[in-house]
């Protein structure tokens, strides 16, 4: 139609109005329901932040200690879904373990899968939230060939996946403080960034009155391409490419600005910040703490430092406007704790996770919510006769 406007990558487009972030990508501007990222990060923690992302306020005590019982009473898997995963090869990416999972939630679950009961909503996301990190953790577990382990719920959130990712059956397992408080700053940094692509997902899918699961399935997979969330591991492996190929940062800057094929500064750039990523900053605040206090040297964190020197004084990357973006540095924290490449992404999904379940719910108590149907500009052929034979 004439009122048609052809916008690749909704880059001028908004799907929605939506009362949960706010990005002022010109200023590096990050805020959850009003609070600024900063302030999140160094005083929230993942559940207090998932329910003001998700319930629009910050929690009482009492509504937080509920909440946090809630998700622990419900992380157990039914066993045949524990099962569900032994059919999956070992070489899977755990992100197509993941989603796999979550689907198959949808099949578990029949009695939380309308978008459109109260109560049924409420459960599916105690449900998610809880299983989720347990469904994460076994796909690090398979992808290793280690036994699944069983929740711990005397522990945290956090510390029950570290828990089910790195204890064995064999030996008794002592979550290290340090580890578990850096991955809960890197959790709640990831909890919500309005309508990236991944996000747009499990509102397009959601749109169509589809379940939670269903919807958040879609947005795994969204989110497991390289240029969303898969760029923590991408950059981990560009990082190691360049330490084992030996040919040093300057060389690899100039093949990035020569345009070769594949050839990109993974974790730079970003669609909305033009300035920086205040993301970035604070994880790159905790990447030195971890490594230092887990007394690990790694040559991949130098590298990384080299990097973004050099790109932020080349004109190629100041003239873009490209800065280090939130997985610049994530994933050689990841590494540190012990986190194998391809689990990087799965980290991602579960700190994402709360943005996702806000989204979806605000979505279906939104009255203006219509399904997501976009235009196209047709470039075919004109109309023809099918020839006679
Ligand atoms: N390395 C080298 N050049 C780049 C990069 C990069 N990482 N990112 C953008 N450019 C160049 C691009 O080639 C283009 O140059 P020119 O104008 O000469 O053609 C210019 O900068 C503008 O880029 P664009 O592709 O139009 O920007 P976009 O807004 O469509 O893409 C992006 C944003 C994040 C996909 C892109 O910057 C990128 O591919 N970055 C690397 C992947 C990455 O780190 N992704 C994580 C994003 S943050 C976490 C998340 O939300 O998932």
């Amino acid at each position: 139609t004439g009122l048609t406007t052809l916008d690749y990558g909704f880059v001028n487009t908004a799907a929605t109005r939506s009362a949960i972030t706010y990005i002022d990508g010109e200023q590096g501007i990050l805020r959850y329901r009003g609070y600024p990222i900063e302030q999140i990060a160094h005083n929230s923690n993942f559940l207090e932040t998932a329910w003001l992302l998700i319930y629009g306020e910050l929690p009482t005590a009492s509504e937080l200690e509920d909440f946090d019982n809630r998700i622990r009473r419900h992380t157990l898997l039914h066993e045949d879904l524990r099962r569900f995963f032994d059919a999956l090869p070992t070489n899977a990416h755990p992100m197509s373990v993941l989603s796999s999972g979550v689907s198959a939630l949808s099949t578990y679950y029949q009695d939380s899968l309308s978008p459109k009961d109260p109560a049924q909503v409420e459960i599916s996301t105690v449900r998610l939230l809880a299983k989720l990190p347990v469904m994460a953790a076994y796909s690090h577990k398979k992808s290793i060939g280690q036994a699944f382990l069983y929740p711990d719920n005397s522990l945290s959130f956090v510390d029950n996946f570290l828990k089910l990712n790195f204890g064995t059956l064999a030996e008794p397992y002592e979550v290290n403080p340090v580890v578990s408080r850096a991955l809960e700053r890197l959790l709640m940094l990831h909890e919500d960034h309005e309508q990236n692509a991944s996000t747009s997902t499990v509102r397009l899918v959601g749109s169509t009155e589809a379940n939670l699961f269903a919807s958040v399935s879609a947005g795994i997979n969204a989110l497991f391409g390289p240029l969303h969330g898969g760029a923590n591991e991408a950059v981990l492996s560009m990082l190691q490419d360049i330490k084992d190929s030996g040919e040093g940062v300057a060389k690899y800057v100039e093949r990035v600005k020569n345009k070769e094929a594949g050839v990109k500064l993974m974790g730079f750039g970003h669609r909305v910040y033009k300035n920086y990523d205040p993301r970035a900053k604070l994880v790159k605040e905790s990447a030195h703490e971890v490594l230092a206090a887990l007394g690990v040297q790694d040559d991949l964190l130098d590298i990384a430092m080299e990097l973004e020197h050099y790109a932020l004084n080349d004109d190629y990357f100041k003239e873009r406007k490209l800065y280090p973006n939130v997985d610049f540095y994530t994933g050689v924290i990841y590494k540190a704790m012990g986190f194998p490449t391809r689990m990087f992404t799965v980290l991602f999904a579960i700190g994402r996770l709360p943005g996702w379940i806000g989204h979806w719910r605000e979505m279906n108590t939104d009255p203006a919510t219509k399904i997501g149907r976009p235009q196209q500009l047709y470039v075919g052929s004109p109309a023809r006769d099918y020839p006679t034979r």
